[in-house]
């Protein structure tokens, strides 16, 4: 079973003067090349570690199984602390396989795993409504930061050790949360090891956003049933299928190529609308590994550039209801990608009612799967009608393999993409200003000189809040 890209409705036989042209394609050629080389030079060189992920994870997978068959019966809740990188990965993965309503079946309906829980966010209200549905001494915590040091999960995790040791006492406390983190760097590993809990380690490596087939996200995915052998099969088999060097015969390299293309002709917006509730998470994950790869202000010569591509979550049907009226007529700024799945895993048929009212009776006898992947055509054919840039993925089936696929399939197209655009797409310096700001606004030692730099920006004026 392999994922196929459809990218006939980005080229003029189907969009007219929108298309990108043949010519276009074969004038970066010298850039293909290029990128080729910095791909299998830095893949050679250790620098895209990630790559690796898919063969030489045997063993963390049978000690995650090992781990999983020895905690499960013992716990309610698997939770996991994470951000950005640390938890979308999780998040798109365990919608994608699990039933979409996992926490609400009976035990034995999950096949005797514990129930799922994301927390990404350090909205207080979030904990303190997750402490009121769930038993936190019937949990297991698995704290994810690779850095170690990201303030949002520490915090949580500070907050739960805490919470965990005043009830129950360190020692049944320290069984109930998992750490996956580097191997040295960060608090995180030194807290783990001194304090005594069980951890995985993420390849130093592998960056946040590039880590979700890592125990970022085997472990939580290994504690759902969830077949995570399966994902990086499906890792490897995609692997593959990104090696010919002629672009042609390459989906991934040809994906960045042409929203590169599309990039440099003002299409400056990414928008992702799978056809399937199962996949809405995947755009949430592609969001945040689109964004912070390639949204740059310097190339890797130090020159200042500011490019990117704003990503956009959409589902289908759904928004066609919402935002297709702007795909269709507004600016003609974007890059739509459809998601479709062939075979969905349930049928539901629209009874054979109201035959008598022409715009009912059609869809008797007509199932949702039907409906579904009709109205993707139809919006497909729209959107190529009104001249707009837009391609189709499409699973077979969603399973693990084909989500291994998929996971892979964005990863190598954004690493690609990065080397078209000449920057480095595994940084993300943006973000330290903000974080630094942070930490001076709370005095962290260190941050004097960032507090001063705070103090003497402007203040704000009260006109102009209304
Ligand atoms: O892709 C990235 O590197 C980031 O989004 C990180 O995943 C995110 O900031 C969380 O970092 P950490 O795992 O170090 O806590």
């Amino acid at each position: 079973m392999k994922i196929r890209m459809d990218y006939n409705n980005m080229l003029p036989h189907m969009l007219g003067k929108q298309g990108i042209t043949q010519e276009q394609i074969a004038a970066l050629a010298p850039k293909i090349n290029s990128a080729n080389k910095a791909m299998a030079e830095k893949r050679s060189a250790g620098k895209m570690a990630w790559r690796d992920l898919p063969y030489n994870q045997a063993e963390v997978v049978q000690e995650i199984n090992a781990y999983v068959n020895e905690m499960k019966n013992d716990i309610e809740a698997f939770v996991v602390l994470g951000i950005g990188g640390s938890a979308l990965g999780p998040m798109a993965v365990q919608q994608a396989l699990n039933h979409p309503y996992y926490n609400e079946l009976p035990r034995e309906k999950r096949g005797g795993f514990p129930k799922l829980y994301v927390v990404d966010n350090v909205d207080p209200e979030r904990l303190v409504y997750l402490f009121q549905t769930i038993d936190p001494t019937r949990c297991l915590f698995n704290v994810i930061s690779k850095s170690g040091s990201t303030s949002e999960t520490m915090s949580q995790f500070m907050i739960i050790k805490q919470l965990l040791e005043d009830k129950i006492g360190k020692d049944a406390a320290r069984k109930l949360i998992v750490c996956t983190t580097d191997a040295v760097s960060g608090n995180l590993i030194t807290i783990a090891k001194t304090e005594g809990y069980k951890y995985f380690i993420i390849p130093s490596a592998v960056g946040g956003r590039f880590s979700e087939l890592t125990p970022v996200g085997l472990l939580s995915a290994a504690f759902c049933g969830i077949d995570i052998a399966g994902l990086l099969e499906g890792a490897a088999q995609m692997d593959e299928m990104c090696k010919p060097e002629d672009i042609r015969q390459n989906a991934a390299h040809m994906y960045a190529l042409l929203h590169y293309i599309g990039m440099t002709t003002g299409k400056n917006i990414s928008v992702m609308m799978p056809y399937a509730d199962s996949l809405k998470f995947i755009s949430d994950w592609y969001a945040q590994l689109w964004a912070e790869s390639l949204g740059k202000q310097y190339d890797v010569h130090g020159n200042v550039v500011n490019v990117g591509q704003t990503p956009v979550k959409a589902l289908g049907a759904t928004d066609q209801h919402s935002q297709v009226q702007l795909y269709a007529e507004g600016p003609f700024d974007k890059i739509v990608v459809f998601i479709g799945v062939n075979e969905y895993r349930e049928t539901i048929t629209i009874p054979k009612i109201y035959g008598d009212m022409p715009s009912l009776g059609f869809l008797g006898g007509v199932t949702h799967n039907e409906l579904i992947q009709t109205e993707q055509n139809a919006t497909e054919y729209a959107l190529t009608k009104a001249g707009r840039l837009n391609m189709t993925i499409t699973l077979p089936k969603v399973t693990a393999q084909t989500i291994g696929q998929l996971l892979y399939f964005f990863e190598v197209a954004t690493a690609y993409a990065g080397e078209l655009l000449d920057i480095d797409a595994f940084d993300q310096p943006g973000v330290e200003e903000g974080k630094n700001a942070t930490y001076a606004m709370f005095g962290r030692p260190g941050y004097e000189a960032k507090k001063a730099e705070l103090n003497a920006a402007p203040a704000k004026e009260s006109m102009y809040v209304i």
